[in-house]
C-alpha cells in the first residue's frame, strides 16, 4: 500500500511532467541602457559572502538621524533586529528630504474614476504642507501621541498617503484597513490594534456611483465597542472638499468633517520625531488559518530600507520616469510600492481612484497615455481582466512602457505573453515580483536589467535572500529536480514583518514553527515559511504553485478559509461550513462554500444569507461564488472536514480514496448534486491548471 509519502511524490512527478519549463526573454538594450541597476557586481555585493552587511546598501539610501552600530541583531530568533542603534522618521524621508532639490517634483497626480473630473497634481512641496497640517491636527485636536496606532479605513485619494504620512510624522502606527473592507471587518481591526481614532472618507467612486463610506464608518465603531474598544473620534475626509457626499448623519462630538477643522492648523509645522529604527511604521492584517487576522508589524527603519533599495533597483524608477502602480493603498502593494517605496526615492506617481475597466477597458491606457506613464505596475487578475474584455485595446493608445510588474499570484504564461506582447508593446521589461504582506517587499524577483524574465517563474530570490524549497521532512529539494514543496526563505532580510501585532507566539509558529531548531540562536536554523508551495528551476528561478495552507487567494487578496466559515455560521439555519477555493479564469480562484443546515430548517434563502453574511461581515470581495447545501460534509472518522474532498468535487478532479471517511456514502451524494449543477450552467473549468490540482491536494482538514 502506498503510504503518504509515496502519494505525494508521484503527484510532484506528474505536475513536474506537464511543466515545459520557459525560455527565458531579455531585456532589450533600450532599457538596459537606462537602468538605474545594471551592474552585475551587485551580485557579489549581495552575495552570502556579505550578509547580512549588504543590506547597508539599501540602509544607506536613506536619511538617518542617527546612524545604526549593529547591522543584524539576531540574537533572539526569529525576532531579527535591522539597523540596531539607528534613529530616522520615515515622513522624513519621503517628503522634506525632498524640497531642497525637488520640491516642485510631482509627487502624486490623481486620477478621479471619473473621466471629466480635473486630476490632482500634488508636488513634494504641497505634499508636506498637507502632511505638516494633518499631522498638527492629529496631534492637537485627536491627541494622537508617538507609540499609538490609529485605525484608518479610506479609499484611493491622496488624503490616505497624507494620513499615513502624518501618523508616521508622530511616531504613531497606522493601520489602514482595505476601503472595500465591511464596516464590521473594520471594527474587528480596530478591536485588535486597540485604536481610538478612526480616520475615514465619506465617499468615493466605484465603477460610476458615488459610494456612501461614512456608513461604514458607524459599523466599524458599533462592532469596536462590542469587542470593548471605544473609538473616541472618527476623522472624516470629504471626497469634495467642503462639501458632504454622505446622507449619514455625523455625530455629535465624535464624528468631524476634517476639510471643517483643518483650516485653524493652516500654516503649522511639526517636526519629525526620530525614532529607533525598530519602532513599529504600520500593521497591515491579513488572513490565516484561523479566523482573526493576524496584524502584520512593519518596523520604521528595516522596512523603509528595504522598500526603498527594492524601488531603486527593482522598480528601477529614474527621476524623470511617470510611475503608476494600479494597486490600492489598502494593501501591502500599496503601502510598499506607491507610498513608502516611490516617494522615499522621490518619484513621481499616478494615484488612480477607480476600477481599471470603467467605462470601459480602455481606461487604464487612456491615463498612461495622457500622463505620459513608462512604468507600469498590476497584478495578473487584473491582466486577465483587461485582456478578456479588451484584448486589442492598448494597440489603440500611444503610450510607452519600459518596464511592468506584475504581482499578487502566479501569472499563467499566456496571459504573461499578453502582458509582454500586447500591453508592454514587446519593449518594456517584465518584473514578476513574488511576497507577502509579511514580506515587507520583494522576496523572489527579477532585476530586470540583468536578469531574465521567465513567463510563468517570479526569478531568484531578490538582492541578499536566499530562497530554498523544503519537503515535508525539512530536507532540501535541489533546484532543477522538478519537484514541488514549501517555499522558504533561509536567511533574515530587512523588510520581513517584526511580529503579529499582540501575538508574538503566532507568529513563531505560522512562520517558523515548521522547521525552526527552536532551542537556536542562530538564524541560519530558523527558515521563514512563506505558505506557498513551488518549485525551483536549476537556473534558482521560482515557480509558485499555490498556497499550502487554507487560504484562498482571490483575485491576488487572501482569504482565509476560517473566516469565510465563520461568517457562515453566522447565519442562524447553518449548522456546518467549509469554504473551498474553485478555479476561476480572470480572478485565479473563487471561494465556494459548503453547508449543512440544522435539522427542520428552511433552505430557501441560505445562498443570499450565507452571501449576504460574507460580504457584510468580511467585504464584497469574499463572497462566495456558489453555496452547496449539502445533508452533510465528508469527514474522517476522528470528525475533521475534509475540505480537500469537497475542493475536488467543485473542481471536477479525483476525488481519491475515500473509503476511510466516516460518512464516504455522502461523496458521491455531493458530487452529483454540485457537478450536475455546474454542467447545467457551463461553469465547468476546460483546462484545470496542474498547479490547482496540487493546491487541492494540500487542502486543509479540520
Ligand atoms: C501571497 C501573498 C505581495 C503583495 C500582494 C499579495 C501570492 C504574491 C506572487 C507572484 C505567485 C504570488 C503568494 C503569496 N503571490 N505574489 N508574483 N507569483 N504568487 O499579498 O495578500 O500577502 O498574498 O500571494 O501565494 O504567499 P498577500
Amino acid at each position: 500500500m502506498a503510504n503518504q509519502n509515496d502519494k505525494t511524490d508521484v503527484s510532484e512527478g506528474q505536475i513536474a511532467a506537464h511543466w515545459k519549463e520557459e525560455e527565458f526573454i531579455f531585456p532589450t538594450t533600450g532599457f538596459v541602457g537606462q537602468a538605474n541597476m545594471a551592474d552585475p557586481n551587485v551580485f557579489e555585493r549581495f552575495g552570502e559572502d556579505n550578509y547580512p552587511e549588504c543590506f547597508r546598501e539599501y540602509a544607506d539610501l536613506l536619511s538617518w538621524d542617527q546612524y545604526w552600530h549593529t547591522t543584524l541583531d539576531s540574537s533572539n530568533p526569529p525576532f531579527f533586529n535591522w539597523f540596531v542603534g539607528g534613529k530616522l522618521n520615515a515622513s522624513y524621508n519621503c517628503v522634506d528630504r525632498h524640497l531642497e532639490k525637488n520640491g516642485n517634483k510631482v509627487a502624486f497626480t490623481w486620477v478621479s474614476e471619473i473621466e471629466e473630473e480635473p486630476d490632482r497634481v500634488i508636488s513634494y512641496r504641497e505634499l508636506w504642507v498637507m502632511v505638516n497640517e494633518f499631522a498638527a491636527l492629529l496631534k492637537d485636536f485627536a491627541g494622537v501621541k508617538t507609540g499609538d496606532r490609529v485605525t484608518l479605513h479610506m479609499p484611493m485619494v491622496p488624503e490616505l498617503p497624507v494620513t499615513m504620512l502624518a501618523l508616521a510624522r508622530l511616531g504613531v502606527t497606522h493601520s489602514q484597513v482595505f476601503g472595500g473592507f465591511s464596516g464590521s471587518a473594520c471594527g474587528d481591526r480596530i478591536v485588535d490594534s486597540e485604536s481610538h481614532i478612526l480616520i475615514t472618507s465619506d465617499a468615493y467612486y466605484r465603477s460610476g456611483t458615488l459610494l456612501d463610506h461614512k456608513s461604514k464608518a458607524d459599523e466599524a465603531v458599533e462592532q469596536a465597542k462590542k469587542g470593548g474598544i471605544e473609538v473616541k473620534k472618527v476623522l472624516v475626509w470629504q471626497r469634495y472638499p467642503g462639501k458632504s457626499s454622505t446622507s449619514t448623519a455625523m455625530k455629535n462630538s465624535r464624528d468631524y468633517y476634517v476639510n471643517d477643522i483643518i483650516g485653524k492648523y493652516r500654516g503649522h509645522r511639526v517636526e519629525p520625531i526620530s525614532l529607533p529604527a525598530d519602532h513599529p511604521l504600520f500593521l497591515m492584517y491579513t488572513s490565516g488559518t484561523t479566523a482573526k487576522p493576524k496584524g502584520c508589524q512593519h518596523s520604521t527603519g528595516g522596512y523603509l530600507a528595504y522598500v526603498t533599495g527594492t524601488t531603486q533597483y527593482y522598480q528601477d524608477i529614474r527621476p524623470e520616469d511617470v510611475y503608476w502602480c494600479m494597486a490600492d493603498i489598502g494593501w501591502i502593494t500599496g503601502h510598499s510600492y506607491i507610498v513608502y517605496g516611490p516617494l522615499s526615492v522621490g518619484a513621481s506617481s499616478v494615484l488612480f481612484e477607480g476600477v481599471p475597466n470603467y467605462p470601459d477597458p480602455g481606461r487604464p491606457w487612456r491615463i498612461a497615455e495622457r500622463l505620459g506613464v513608462n512604468i507600469f505596475h498590476t497584478a495578473p487578475t487584473t491582466i486577465r481582466m483587461l485582456r478578456k474584455a479588451g484584448p486589442d485595446e492598448p494597440a489603440k493608445y500611444d503610450y510607452n512602457f519600459k518596464h511592468m510588474t506584475t504581482v499578487g499570484e502566479p501569472i499563467e504564461p499566456e496571459v504573461w505573453r499578453w502582458y509582454y506582447d500586447v500591453v508592454g508593446k514587446g519593449k518594456a521589461a517584465v518584473v514578476d515580483t513574488y511576497w507577502q504582506t509579511e514580506t515587507g517587499g520583494f522576496i523572489g524577483t527579477t532585476l530586470p536589467a540583468l536578469e531574465p524574465m521567465k513567463p510563468g517563474s517570479c526569478g531568484p530570490g531578490a538582492l541578499g535572500i536566499v530562497p530554498v524549497i523544503l519537503d515535508d521532512d525539512g530536507n532540501k529539494i535541489e533546484p532543477g529536480s522538478g519537484k514541488a514543496g514549501n517555499v522558504c526563505m533561509s536567511n533574515p532580510w530587512p523588510g520581513r514583518m517584526q511580529t503579529i501585532y499582540g501575538d508574538p507566539d503566532r507568529f513563531v509558529d505560522t512562520y517558523y514553527g515548521k522547521y525552526a531548531k527552536k532551542d537556536s540562536k542562530k538564524w541560519e536554523d530558523w527558515p521563514y515559511v512563506t505558505g506557498d508551495g513551488g518549485t525551483q528551476g536549476e537556473d534558482g528561478y521560482i515557480r509558485v504553485v499555490g498556497r499550502v495552507d487554507d487560504v484562498i487567494n482571490v483575485a491576488g487578496h487572501r482569504l482565509g478559509t476560517k473566516e469565510l466559515e465563520s461568517a457562515a455560521l453566522t447565519v442562524s439555519e447553518i449548522g456546518e461550513a467549509a469554504a473551498v477555493p474553485a478555479f476561476d479564469e480572470l480572478k485565479g480562484r473563487v471561494p465556494e462554500l459548503y453547508v449543512s443546515l440544522k435539522p427542520g430548517v428552511d433552505s430557501s434563502e441560505i445562498e443570499s444569507l450565507v452571501k449576504g453574511a460574507i460580504s457584510t461581515i468580511i467585504g464584497p470581495i469574499a463572497r462566495p461564488s456558489e453555496v452547496w447545501i449539502t445533508s452533510d460534509l465528508p469527514k474522517t472518522r476522528s470528525g475533521k472536514i475534509m475540505r480537500r474532498v469537497i475542493a475536488s468535487i467543485s473542481n471536477f478532479v479525483d476525488v481519491g480514496d475515500v473509503t476511510t471517511l466516516a460518512n464516504p456514502e455522502v461523496v458521491e451524494e455531493i458530487k452529483e448534486h454540485v457537478q450536475s449543477a455546474k454542467f447545467k450552467s457551463g461553469n465547468v473549468p476546460k483546462d484545470l491548471p496542474e498547479s490547482m490540482k496540487k493546491e487541492i491536494e494540500r487542502f486543509g482538514e479540520d
